[in-house]
């Protein structure tokens, strides 16, 4: 006998929160695109009151995605309900989130509320949730930390003022399994209307606990709802792994007994979008999706795997994605084909002069390297934006000199907002001179927190180079990719990209402020 599990992925919620990895309205479609392909149950689009641009991307994300609950984070006042309900208008179905603190130390530290007043108005936003909405979750923020007499008090009023999703959520992630799933079994015990709601865990990772959390809620606490996120992203440590969690209950599906819904063929597609979007790499011996988690390195592994392969696989590399990783393009591959191929990676083009613009730099990167696989194709969109309007700066050309004993020396021509400038400099090397150049001109002051340098597509020198700039200017962080077989070029392309960021209006406000 079995029952199901809720995959409700926040990614473009709480892993947006992660410092630099804010997304703009257009990516966040394209990663709520490949969440609805992976069929996670609910997708949390944003928090529509933090941002204009975060109400737009919920606002866009509940028009575009008909096959998942398109979900809204607000906090507990009438304002964040409302604009949340707003945003959601156009939803097959839509979920207000509406949170609050309740441990002793937010209440009295960061709310500066007493319990009864948080109580009150627990109920009163949920009751005016489900004036909008019939599906409306509440999330007792630091609930792990808060007195669990005071949290069935609570708990129990906003269940009879209608919310059918209890979220419990280790929002510091303090809690270790046993205990944590004996927080919840407890309150679902003493909670009298508790059977009337779905019980849902929400576990960061701070002690690197998170997904054991998670499945002792589920398994001791009795919780059918996970919050996670693709790559465990997320603020500090990050959230809930969505593939761990994911394929720690199908793989132990004599033990956990419980269904989920997910296309787990869709993981490894998901990660990589993620992961190319907000710049985050994968660690190599990441569970699941990392290159190396289905790598056999040791003779006697390689031999057994060859001669059976449960001696050593308990999943198959191609069930949750890794075949989908494989060349599908080339010089010779018409419009058509490109199309047909941006469509299954989520990428919509708006118009056929977007698509005719996308097809020239294909042709343009075939041109340089013989194999195009699926990550260069994401790469070139994110790398290049056209399909998320056009970035403030953008390169034209780049020529450096380097040679052994001699200063580098970079020449960047780009454009800013429409006007084609040239700057000059030198440099310790020839990255360097080039992104010294742009600066030399723009003079943003941003200080560069990182710069990273990624082979995306396996194999051979004539890889993609992808780089990763993460400036930071006046309390803001953001993050800027490119991509370019020659790593210089993407560079600057990085580098430009996070100047667009910076100097544009897409901005957002801290979930939890
Ligand atoms: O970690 C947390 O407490 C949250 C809530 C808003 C659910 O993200
Ligand atoms: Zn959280």
């Amino acid at each position: 006998m079995t029952d199901k599990l809720i995959i409700f992925d926040t990614t473009l919620r709480d892993g947006e929160q992660s410092p630099g990895a804010s997304m703009t309205r257009d990516e966040k479609l394209r990663i709520a695109r490949q969440l609805e392909r992976l069929k996670v149950d609910v997708i949390e689009a944003g928090f529509a009151a933090s941002s204009n641009g975060d109400f737009e991307a919920v606002k866009a994300i509940a028009a575009a995605v008909k096959d998942s609950v398109i979900c809204s984070l607000a906090r507990a006042n009438d304002r964040d309900i409302g604009r949340a309900a707003d945003a959601l208008e156009g939803a097959n179905a839509g979920r207000i989130h509406t949170f609050i603190a309740t441990s002793a130390l937010h209440m009295e530290m960061k709310l500066r509320m007493t319990p009864d007043e948080v109580f009150e108005q627990s109920k009163r936003s949920v009751r005016y949730a489900r004036n909008r909405v019939a599906d409306v979750e509440f999330s007792p923020e630091d609930g792990y930390r808060s007195d669990p007499d005071f949290l069935c008090r609570v708990l129990e009023a906003v269940i009879n003022e209608g919310a059918t999703t209890i979220n419990i959520p280790d929002t510091v992630g303090y809690a270790v399994p046993e205990l944590y799933g004996n927080f919840i079994k407890n309150l679902r015990e003493r909670i009298p209307n508790s059977d009337k709601a779905i019980w849902s865990v929400h576990c960061h990772n701070d002690l690197g606990m998170a997904v054991a959390n998670s499945l002792a809620g589920v398994q001791i606490g009795g919780a059918r709802q996970v919050e996670c996120t693709i790559n465990g992203l997320g603020e500090r440590a990050g959230n809930c792994s969505l593939e761990e969690v994911v394929m720690a209950v199908r793989t132990r599906r004599d033990y956990f007994k419980l269904d989920v819904g997910v296309d787990i063929s869709q993981i490894v597609p998901a990660s990589k979008m993620v992961s190319q979007t907000t710049g985050f790499l994968i660690q190599p011996n990441k569970a699941v999706v990392g290159a190396n988690a289905f790598a056999h390195a040791s003779g006697i592994h390689q031999d057994g795997v060859l001669k059976a392969r449960d001696t050593y696989e308990i999943m198959r590399a191609e069930d949750v994605g890794w075949s989908a990783n494989k060349i599908v393009l080339g010089k010779l591959s018409g419009r058509n084909a490109f199309k047909q191929r941006l469509i299954e990676l989520g990428i919509s083009l708006e118009s056929e002069a977007d698509i005719n613009t996308a097809f020239a730099k294909f042709k343009e990167l075939a041109d340089r390297k013989s194999e195009i696989f699926d990550e260069d194709i994401l790469s070139l969109v994110n790398a290049d934006g056209f399909s998320s309007g056009a970035d403030m700066f953008s390169l034209v050309s780049l020529a450096q000199h380097s040679e052994t004993g001699e200063q580098p020396e970079a020449t960047v021509v780009f454009q800013a907002e429409g006007v084609e400038k040239a700057a000059t400099s030198s440099g310790n090397g020839p990255v360097d001179a080039s992104l010294k150049a742009i600066e030399s001109h723009v003079k943003s002051g941003a200080e560069m927190m990182l710069y990273s340098v990624n082979a995306i597509t396996s194999g051979s020198t004539e890889s993609q180079g992808e780089v990763t700039v993460r400036l930071q200017h006046s309390g803001r962080v953001v993050n800027g990719v490119g991509a370019d077989p020659d790593i210089v070029v993407a560079s600057a392309k990085a580098y430009l990209s996070a100047l667009s960021k910076l100097y544009g209006t897409a901005d957002r406000v801290a979930a939890q402020g």
